[in-house]
């Protein structure tokens, strides 16, 4: 570093708020601060300009109806198609403008553009395939697929069709795929042949026919991408009985029109599901019209996004993050959306950066861990690259450190962009807590004030408003249109699982009702959140959500365990990491060939991003004279912290030997 670099640090690291650049505020979509307190002021009449980012085949009556919390409704009466507010609306103006910038694994080699009129007519075609298969209005489609163009298109049809999709993670197991067919009752599956990962073709078809033989309801259709080309031979698939060629489904529906089926606002445009206390995920539900509405809106306010733009967000469409931030906000805005198959350090750890380059790309949107490795790496890796196309920067999934936030800040955004750090959920549907760039001063590791119209409070275990400073717990005082509905088939658990804690559950006032995410947090005296991350039994590993149960649950299935606890430990790129503490049954050692199965067991059930970077053999676990297992003293030693307080043990003497065996 030359003196001027080691000044400029030395500066960085002391500053604690960070205006928004003024070339930026100066051309932002919101630029007034007004809209906080005319919010407020015309609650919930707030959200008809988000609803207003649409197009409706019939007006709604009513903004939000209440009568009945917590099963809100929003923009009822009001009806619209998902995939005609994302394509058709665009076509006069945007036809021949990229939708999808479509980044393949293998370096230049197959990079796809999809304009508007390209995507909307596969979309029809494969819509019209869909049909023809069977698939109807409400029947939940599953889409088990990687980050090829195929999965929105397939997600934009469902849409048109009025079928719900599920989008599974590729990454997860064949049991994870086959759990959540159930779960959903879901008789339909696209998925595809393989992908690239790190410059190898990946079979995940086997995988998808795995899943499918633990499916316990007969599934009528499977279609099947082929990604790989001659590439997949040697994975020597044939297709089976009822599945079908994606391709050959398309070109036997070429030219084909299907019109959009109008949706009721309230109709479930899909279905995602995430990770909670139990072993069994739940299922999120979210709607066509208050969804929709709220992706669109918080795309425009706070990622700033313009139809001109060439935006990339870095997350996979197997999550939430995905779906509202590469694929509903942004095709409902008109813009183009770009997405790349691959990881950050293939062919090498400057491939996002050559792709930012190669694309003029004018927003980034990435997770904490993402920065995190790149900080790692080193700065050699964006220096490479001309990073000025870049005009705002956004982090999510996880809190993110003040020395992570700078280096973003100076090394990517060149002190040029501002950073959104924003807070949100699988639940939320979209962006809840960040700043908007163009208004508010930003201060590193905290994400900002709630948006405007979003009541968020942070409050004791009574309830109460904490005071600024006090950590206490996050809670969402009033419904937002993007808000889940429910979990699918299961609305005590709705109830019990967001709402029971801080609620008057006898009430139908909505006054008495509040939301809670499960996240700690904390408030300054300028209503800045830091959110300081979950309460409940959930782990946040590289921005995923992972239950602690399932994992569990996993491991005491592997033969020869008696049973198992799994927390999080700190990771320094990861946020956190996978510990797993194991009492084995008499006759079975805790050794290597133990470990591996262990692991090879979680591997199965879950995913490889759910694997335990430690396996700690242990004769007790600690607990509470009422059997509690004590997760919080597991954790200081996942740690390496001082210990909490263990008088309340009913085997103190257990921690010390637990501690010296990690130690080893
Ligand atoms: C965490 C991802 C701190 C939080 C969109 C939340 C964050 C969970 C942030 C949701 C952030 C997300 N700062 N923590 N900016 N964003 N989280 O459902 O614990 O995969 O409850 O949604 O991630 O994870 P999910």
């Amino acid at each position: 570093m030359g003196d001027d670099d080691v000044e400029l640090e030395a500066r960085l690291a002391e500053q604690d708020v960070f205006e928004p650049p003024s070339a930026f505020a100066e051309q932002a979509n919101v630029a007034d601060e007004a809209i906080y307190e005319e919010f407020e002021e015309n609650w919930p009449d707030c959200w008809t300009g988000a609803a207003d980012l649409l197009q409706w085949d019939r007006e709604y009556d009513t903004v939000l109806d209440d009568s009945n919390p917590p099963f809100y409704e929003w923009f009822t009466g009001g009806e619209l198609n998902a995939s005609a507010n994302c394509l058709d609306r665009h076509l006069d103006d945007r036809g021949d403008e990229a939708a999808i910038e479509w980044i393949g694994e293998p370096v230049d080699e197959d990079d796809r553009t999809y304009t508007y009129a390209e995507l909307h007519r596969e979309v029809n075609e494969f819509a019209a395939a869909l049909r023809d298969l069977g698939v109807g209005a409400d029947d939940v489609v599953t889409l088990y697929m990687p980050m090829v163009p195929e999965l929105p298109i397939a997600m934009l049809a469902c849409a048109r069709i009025g079928a719900p999709h599920s989008v599974v993670f590729a990454g997860f197991s064949a049991e994870a795929l086959a759990t959540r067919m159930n779960a959903a009752d879901s008789e339909y599956l696209v998925t595809c042949d393989g992908y690239y990962r790190r410059g190898d073709p990946l079979d995940h078809l086997r995988k998808a026919n795995e899943g499918l033989d633990a499916v316990e309801h007969p599934v009528s259709d499977v279609v099947v991408v082929d990604r790989l080309g001659p590439n997949g031979d040697d994975f020597g698939h044939d297709l089976g009985e009822g599945q079908h060629d994606y391709d050959d489904l398309v070109a036997a529906h070429a030219g084909a029109d299907v019109e959009p089926v109008a949706r009721d606002a309230e109709d479930m445009l899909f279905l995602m599901y995430t990770s909670g206390t139990t072993g069994q995920p739940k299922g999120v539900k979210h709607t066509t019209g208050g969804y929709l509405a709220w992706a669109a809106w918080t795309s425009q306010a706070v990622l700033d996004i313009e139809p001109e733009d060439t935006y990339f967000c870095s997350a996979d469409i197997g999550w939430i993050t995905g779906h509202s931030y590469i694929v509903y906000g942004p095709l409902a805005l008109g813009t183009t959306t770009m997405m790349y198959e691959g990881t950050p350090d293939h062919p090498d750890r400057d491939r996002l950066w050559q792709i930012v380059e190669e694309y003029e790309a004018t927003q980034l949107y990435t997770a904490p861990t993402a920065i995190r490795a790149f900080m790692k790496w080193g700065t050699e890796y964006p220096d490479r690259h001309d990073l000025s196309s870049l005009r705002l920067l956004g982090t999510v999934g996880e809190p993110i450190n003040p020395r992570a936030w700078k280096w973003y800040y100076r090394h990517i955004g060149n002190e040029e962009c501002p950073i959104v750090d924003t807070w949100w959920q699988t639940e939320t549907g979209g962006m809840m807590v960040t700043t908007l760039p163009g208004i508010k001063s930003m201060k590193p590791g905290s994400a900002g004030p709630p948006l405007p119209g979003v009541d968020v409070q942070i409050v004791d275990t009574n309830g109460d408003e904490v005071e600024a400073g006090r950590a206490g717990y996050l809670t969402v005082q009033k419904p937002w249109p993007g808000m889940l509905r429910t979990l699918y088939d299961n609305d005590e658990r709705y109830v019990e699982e967001y709402w029971a804690e801080y609620s008057d559950t006898d009430s139908d006032d909505p006054d008495d009702w509040v939301y809670f995410p499960e996240d700690g947090a904390k408030i300054d005296e300028d209503g800045y959140i830091t959110v300081l991350g979950r309460v409940d039994d959930v782990i946040n590993v590289s921005g995923h959500r992972l239950g602690t149960m399932e994992i569990e649950s996993a491991i005491v299935g592997v033969e020869g365990v008696a049973e198992a606890a799994v927390v999080g430990g700190d990771h320094p790129v990861k946020g956190e990491a996978v510990y797993a503490y194991v009492i084995t049954e008499d006759g079975y050692d805790g050794d290597d060939e133990m470990r591996d199965r262990i692991v090879a067991g979680v591997e199965d059930a879950i995913g490889p991003i759910a694997r335990p970077q430690q396996v700690i053999f242990t004769p007790e676990l600690p607990k509470t004279r009422s059997g509690k297992i004590m997760r919080r003293l597991l954790e200081d030693i996942a740690n390496g912290d001082a210990l909490g307080d263990t008088s309340t043990l009913r085997n103190p003497e257990i921690v010390e030997e637990i501690r010296a065996s990690v130690q080893d």
